[in-house]
């Protein structure tokens, strides 16, 4: 048994791990007497503590104050979306004018695409990658069709050319030097759902700029996990959930983010009263004058009860900071991999790239042996208290969370996967 594999060279890494103290921050989930070992932080984060308190504190204001919550509440609601405003920017790495938090995901990726997606006959087409997330695919299809396009001829897939099904910085080049005049939107992952490949904002964004697409990004998976630098990227737009990594609970409210250049932009927008120039807006003009940034692209006075656990998830992220929760990911990430590599070689192999910079925290790994193989292996997870999730036809996504997830935790899992290779042999 090597020191990697020990048992007290992953308590001695937890020990050592500055970020350790804030597990216990956290609702873990129980799996008979023992936490579960929680690694699906990429599709539902766990609950912050400090949640229930927050949520408690609005039903009081409202219970107490009824509408005058508004202004005298505990946290006033009026101005409540602006509480989020500076920890969501710098999660992200926005101006605090470019972020608002409202809506859910698909929904202001299509709000933004109304704004960021203007096809004309010659340039036409989105570009995304092959195997999208559904809604995002079902998005743009309906986008496109919305603009009375044809999807055969301006949705375009950009297939994976690397052998583990990722796709290349050269095969994005390529496609928008051959295609680039016909584009109109770029539409692209921070990190990909299935295989949990990161991209390059910043090069993509130069790439599709040069030959003049708008350029957007779906973070679902990219926010809370990634330091993005949002602003510096120069990106047109990007959306994002938050109850993945930024662990604002189920179908929480979501993130959007508009570069500051189009601030006061005139494109075409869905407008809301929320949307309205904050000054006038209650003097109840029938005329639109959006507020400047991205408060600019609202419709509605926001939900209250979703904006409070958002407000306590990101005050977490900004006491733990995401240069710390990165250097915490790389590294328990990195040690989920050698582990794999030494000891379930020929069990799992891994989809997601091995170089830091093109992952977030999530290891993708085939099953080896086929989809039967695989069901049997994370339902013997599952019997263990070992959350992952399961991604047709053969892939478990493992993703260890810096904020709550163990080294211990991942030698556990390494264990479990043992055991029942052990039991098929
Ligand atoms: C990459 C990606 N896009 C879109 C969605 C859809 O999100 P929502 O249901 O919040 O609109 C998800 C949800 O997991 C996702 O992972």
């Amino acid at each position: 048994m090597t020191t990697l594999f020990s048992a007290e060279h992953a308590h001695q890494l937890d020990a050592s791990d500055p970020l350790r103290g804030f597990r216990d921050e956290f609702q873990l989930p129980r799996h008979g007497d023992a936490d579960q070992l929680y690694f699906c932080g990429n599709s539902l984060g766990l609950q912050p503590k400090a949640v229930r308190a927050a949520l408690l504190d609005e039903l009081d204001d409202w219970a107490r104050l009824g509408v005058e919550a508004h202004f005298h509440g505990k946290h006033p609601w009026m101005p409540y979306h602006a509480f989020v405003r500076e920890t969501l920017a710098a999660c992200v790495g926005a101006q605090p004018s470019e972020v608002v938090a409202m809506n859910s995901l698909s929904v202001n990726l299509h709000l933004l695409m109304v704004s960021f997606y203007q096809p004309t006959s010659e340039r036409h087409a989105i570009l995304i990658e092959a195997g999208a997330f559904p809604s995002d695919r079902y998005a743009v299809e309906s986008q496109v069709r919305f603009h009375g396009f044809d999807p055969v001829t301006s949705l375009i897939e950009l297939e994976a050319d690397e052998a583990n099904g990722t796709i290349s910085m050269q095969a994005i080049e390529r496609v928008l030097a051959e295609r680039g005049q016909t584009i109109a939107l770029v539409l692209w992952p921070g990190v990909q759902y299935r295989s949990g490949q990161a991209f390059d904002l910043k090069e993509i964004t130069r790439l599709a700029h040069a030959q003049d697409c708008a350029v957007g990004f779906d973070l679902a998976h990219a926010a809370g996990n990634l330091p993005l630098q949002l602003h510096d990227s120069g990106a047109d737009f990007a959306a994002w959930c938050s109850y993945k990594y930024l662990n604002s609970g189920p179908g929480a409210i979501a993130g959007a983010f508009v570069h500051e250049r189009h601030a006061c932009s005139d494109r075409p927008r869905f407008a809301g009263w929320w949307g309205h120039d904050q000054a006038t807006r209650f003097k109840m003009g029938s005329e639109f004058v959006p507020t400047p940034g991205a408060d600019g692209w609202q419709l509605s006075n926001p939900p209250i009860l979703a904006l409070a656990p958002l407000r306590v998830s990101l005050e977490i992220f900004q006491r733990a900071g995401m240069a710390a929760l990165r250097d915490k990911s790389e590294k328990i990430t990195g040690y989920l991999e050698a582990l794999i590599r030494e000891r379930l070689d020929g069990t799992l192999d891994v989809v997601t790239p091995a170089e830091p910079e093109r992952r977030g925290c999530q290891l993708s790994l085939r099953v080896v042996g086929g989809r039967e193989r695989g069901r049997g292996l994370f339902q013997f997870l599952a019997n263990a208290g070992i959350i992952g999730d399961w991604r047709e036809p053969d892939v478990i996504r493992i993703s260890p969370a810096p904020l709550y997830n163990r080294y211990s935790d991942v030698l556990g899992f390494i264990q479990t996967v043992e055991q029942w290779r052990m039991a098929q042999s």
